[in-house]
């Protein structure tokens, strides 16, 4: 039975989300909420979407895991370290057969507490990794920010060494890297513009992973400024708890149009699609205009 791995992305936002399946069965990762995508492949494959992996709550977008649990049944699996209100909560070492693929759970803090990555095998073939979804945890060209928690600045960078360096580097040079978010996200710096990578190359080239030891790449992370936009703390919110929203049938409130009456509207766009999405200019804003976040 063929295997086929589907990447679905986010422009703007730089979100990459995941549909992988074998037979008549596919997990998605990280889904959007936008979910017609999901199912369509899903559909013209002839498959059910079973199950669904947060790598992480996430803070730049809400989440679809809901929408897309309520339309296939899929069940919802994410990190145990934070109390989401829905989902299951998985641990190291946690596995799911996906026919002849094993995907296993490597809890990856330092991003979030509750981070998790997604390990890839191929069990036709052996026990070595093929690839590992990595979430926020490790880009292409950089690292996860650690600068959610203010408190604990060195000790959230100290856990995305161990993350990183404890556990995805030890998984092979060959695995494949399949990331949350490429090039444009606010999640992170310095990404390449490619969004394929091996654990190998990213070992040998990922400026962030040239550091002598634990101490310089605390000292680093801990020296890092990122853009915290004021609507993640809502989002958080939303992907913690979950929403009702539906983004199909969201309209802009009433005050919408004066805020955005000097952006490079076109006559194309007279209602809120995808297409009309892109002529917004700043990627946190076209994710955070249909909530009342402040
Ligand atoms: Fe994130």
């Amino acid at each position: 039975m063929s295997i086929f791995l589907d990447v679905l992305r986010s422009e703007g936002l730089a979100h990459l989300s995941y549909i992988l399946g074998q037979g008549r069965e596919a997990v998605v990762i990280d889904p959007r909420r936008d979910i017609g995508a999901y199912l369509d492949i899903a559909d013209r494959r002839s498959m059910r979407i079973t199950r669904i992996f947060e790598t992480h709550r996430n803070e730049d977008y809400v989440i679809g895991s809901m929408e897309l649990a309520r339309a296939t049944q899929a069940r919802i699996y994410h990190g145990h370290a934070f109390a989401f209100a829905y989902g299951e909560p998985v641990q190291e070492g946690d596995s799911f057969d996906l026919g002849s693929l094993r995907l296993e759970i490597l809890e990856t803090p330092g991003h979030t507490d509750e981070s998790i990555s997604i390990v890839v095998k191929d069990t036709d073939f052996g026990n070595e990794p093929v690839a590992v979804f990595t979430g926020d945890t490790l880009f292409v060209g950089d690292v996860g920010r650690t600068d959610f928690f203010p408190d604990r600045k060195e000790e959230v960078a100290g856990l995305l060494y161990d993350s990183i360096f404890g556990k995805l580097l030890e998984l092979g040079d060959q695995t494949i890297i399949y990331p949350a978010h490429g090039a444009g996200s606010v999640c992170g710096s310095g990404m390449a513009d490619r969004e394929f990578s091996t654990i190998g190359y990213e070992r040998r080239n990922n400026r962030s992973l040239q550091v002598q030891d634990r101490q310089a790449f605390i000292r680093k992370k801990v020296a890092e400024h990122h853009y915290q936009s004021p609507y993640f703390r809502k989002m958080e919110e939303f992907n913690m708890n979950g929403t009702a929203l539906d983004v199909g049938v969201v309209r802009p409130p009433p005050r919408w149009p004066r805020t955005i009456s000097n952006l490079p509207w076109t006559p194309a766009c007279r209602s809120l699609t995808a297409g009309c999405l892109k002529h917004l200019p700043e990627p946190s804003f076209r994710a955070a205009w249909p909530f009342p976040y402040h």
